[in-house]
């Protein structure tokens, strides 16, 4: 890499311009780009699992249909996010090891358990919610093929959140014991959902030239102040209590949280959240289920033109 190219290609970011698949870039925005799209396939293929548990055992058709519908679109997401990845050369079973083998890093938010019905209202609201002004921001990003996925993502979540906002209302202005169980969902996944938006700016070493290359339009604290913005009042709205005690609306009308609990965050990140095995053993379980799909596809792709012709 030469200080030239280096400097040609940051006059390009700094025009606003996409840079696309066949584009110079500096090894590094290659680097993570990989890093970054592959955990964002990972996060979307590995978030299935705690709203796919829940599809047998919907209370209704309406939010059965609902919820297939929503699993259906993360796993689309996954290989937008996949194929993404691709375009910058590496394969999607290098992808694919990764995750199985437990080296790739996926969203923490996935490694908690959704033991009510109401934390699928909840996933929608908070998870989606959060994910919504993460993917927005991303949707300006300067890699091309990352932002044109981003625009589709973006459109199909807004639906995921609006369904489980209306979830969770519906709840908290229901029977106690919905309104209970709704409580108790946003016990347990307000933090989580904080904590998916990544570490405090100060301590997130990717921010630094994610920004400067037009990645990262928006800084971790930045996209996270909007994501509590949105949510508290709405929340509040609904009858239900914020889990942060510290809770408060300063001279702005930003809403200030209470100190995130970074040593829970960590601990997930590095495999020892509450599913993280599940996790893993489940997506290693569905691979080696399919293994029969990919072996019948490679005898079909190697066929001899006299079984073509058959
Ligand atoms: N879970 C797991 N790891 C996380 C994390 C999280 N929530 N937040 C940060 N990390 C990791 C980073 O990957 C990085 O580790 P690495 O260098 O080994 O990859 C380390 O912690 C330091 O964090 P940084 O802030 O420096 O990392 P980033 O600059 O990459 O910022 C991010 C983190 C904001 C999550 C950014 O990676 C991002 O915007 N990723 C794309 C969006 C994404 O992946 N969203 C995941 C949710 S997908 C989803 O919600 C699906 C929807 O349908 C519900």
């Amino acid at each position: 890499e030469t200080q030239e190219q280096l400097d040609a290609f940051e006059a390009r970011i700094q025009r606003g311009e996409k840079i696309e698949a066949n584009d110079w870039m500096p090894a590094e925005y290659r680097r993570q780009l990989i890093r970054m799209i592959s955990q964002h396939a990972h996060s979307e293929v590995v978030g299935m699992l705690p709203e796919g548990a829940w599809i047998t055992r919907a209370p209704s058709l309406k939010r059965k249909t609902i919820l297939i519908a929503k699993v259906q679109d993360e796993a689309g997401h996954g290989q937008y996010l996949y194929h993404a990845a691709e375009t910058l050369g590496i394969s999607r079973e290098e992808m694919v090891d990764a995750l199985l083998s437990g080296k790739a890093k996926y969203s923490s938010i996935f490694n908690y358990p959704t033991l009510t019905w109401a934390d699928i209202g909840m996933i929608g609201w908070l998870v989606d919610g959060a994910a919504i002004k993460n993917q927005t921001m991303l949707a300006g990003c300067s890699y091309g093929p990352y932002s044109r996925a981003m625009v589709r993502i973006c459109s199909e979540e807004t639906f995921h959140h609006k369904q489980g906002k209306e979830m969770i209302v519906m709840y908290a202005q229901g029977t106690p014991e919905q309104r209970a169980m709704a409580q108790d969902a946003l016990n347990r996944w307000w933090w989580p959902a904080m904590m998916m938006l990544g570490p405090h700016d100060a301590d997130s070493p990717n921010s630094g030239v994610l920004t400067r290359w037009g990645v990262k339009l928006k800084s971790n604290d930045e996209v996270r102040q909007e994501f509590i913005n949105e949510h508290v009042p709405e929340l509040l709205e609904a009858g239900l209590t914020i889990p942060d005690p510290d809770l408060y609306q300063d001279e702005n009308g930003d809403w200030k949280h209470g100190p995130i609990n970074w040593d829970e965050f960590w601990s997930v990140v590095k495999g020892h959240g509450q599913m993280n095995r599940q996790r893993l053993e489940a997506r290693n379980a569905a691979h080696d289920e399919g293994a029969w799909v990919r072996e019948a596809l490679e005898a079909y792709m190697n066929r001899t033109p006299a079984q073509a012709a058959d």
